[in-house]
């Protein structure tokens, strides 16, 4: 079942005015949740990051931070898989075609849910092929904006390559990926660069910021340079479907030094772990918590 516009229904019966701003213009923001065992992960999270996107584009929330807990609750339940991924969508609404913010309508809400698959213990042990490419989006990456052409594009750069993510470079300095934050490992010490304009604020990556913070391992949350990528002694990405997932080439070259190289290092399984004994806890709570 689906969520359009205060009604459920089966995602084949959901429809949408061909003037809804989101199709003409891509003006909308959107959220990705993971949800395990019924326990939605980091919601207030996520709800506040959905605010400060809307926030973004000037547009108000159509509903409270409480109606919205339920509603992510509400669909998960509707569903019948263990581990959900709820993608949600808020729209400016539909209007007749002009740029300039129409007056006096309705965002249009959309919820869904599919079944969350998280990468196979055989990706995670080999780890993924990534390639750079040079970081043209806009210059606000930290709207989770459904206008996603240029990640579409960056991310085809990577298919066609026959890779899974790309790594993005602006000006000499690493952004992200296309769909993912990237962390860097260099003499035992965590690198990542700090939320801007330039990266989404991923949840994920506040999560291992704060998972690393907690046990000890040492993190620099800084600008982090190309040179500093293409010498890295570990490369991971990090998002709420991919969670903690080694990169193990980078432009056809395997990332590390020596025996290791090409292969996911000691701290991305430590951090992995981490990720999944954090994830528990979360599972124990109550599922309304
Ligand atoms: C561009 C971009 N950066 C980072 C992320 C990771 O964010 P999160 O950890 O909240 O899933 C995503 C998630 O899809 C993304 O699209």
């Amino acid at each position: 079942m689906i969520y359009l516009n205060g009604e459920w229904m089966p995602i084949e019966e959901a429809r949408i005015p061909v003037l809804d701003r989101g199709f003409i213009f891509g003006d909308g923001v959107y959220e990705v949740i993971p949800s395990y065992s019924g326990h939605p992960f980091r919601l207030r999270e996520h709800l506040a990051r959905l605010q400060s996107s809307l926030d973004g584009i000037r547009l108000a929330n159509p509903y409270t931070l409480e109606r919205w807990e339920e509603l992510v609750h509400e669909i998960v339940a509707k569903n019948p898989w263990e581990d959900q991924g709820v993608y949600l969508q808020v729209t400016r609404g539909v209007a007749p075609r002009d740029h300039a913010f129409p007056k006096g309508v309705k965002p249009t809400v959309f919820i869904m849910s599919n079944p969350l698959t998280t990468p196979q213990p055989g990706l995670r042990e080999k780890g993924v092929a990534a390639v750079t490419v040079a970081d043209n989006r806009w210059l606000r990456c930290d709207i989770k904006s459904v206008s996603l052409l240029a990640n579409c594009l960056l991310r085809q750069s990577a298919a066609d390559a026959g890779a899974a993510e790309s790594v993005l470079l602006r000006d000499g300095m690493l952004t992200e990926g296309s769909a993912s934050n990237i962390f860097v490992v260099r003499k035992d010490i965590i690198l990542t660069p700090p939320k801007t304009n330039f990266i989404l604020p991923g949840i994920t990556y506040d999560v291992v910021i704060e998972l690393a913070r907690a046990n000890g391992l040492p993190l620099e949350i800084r600008q982090v340079s190309e040179a500093e990528v293409r010498d890295a002694d570990e490369l991971w990405l990090t998002s709420s479907t991919k969670e903690v997932l080694p990169i193990s080439t980078l432009d056809g070259k395997p990332v590390g030094h020596g025996a290791g190289a090409g292969k996911p290092g000691p701290m991305a399984a430590r951090m992995y772990q981490l990720y999944q004994d954090f994830k528990r806890t979360v599972m124990r709570a109550p599922a309304n918590a």
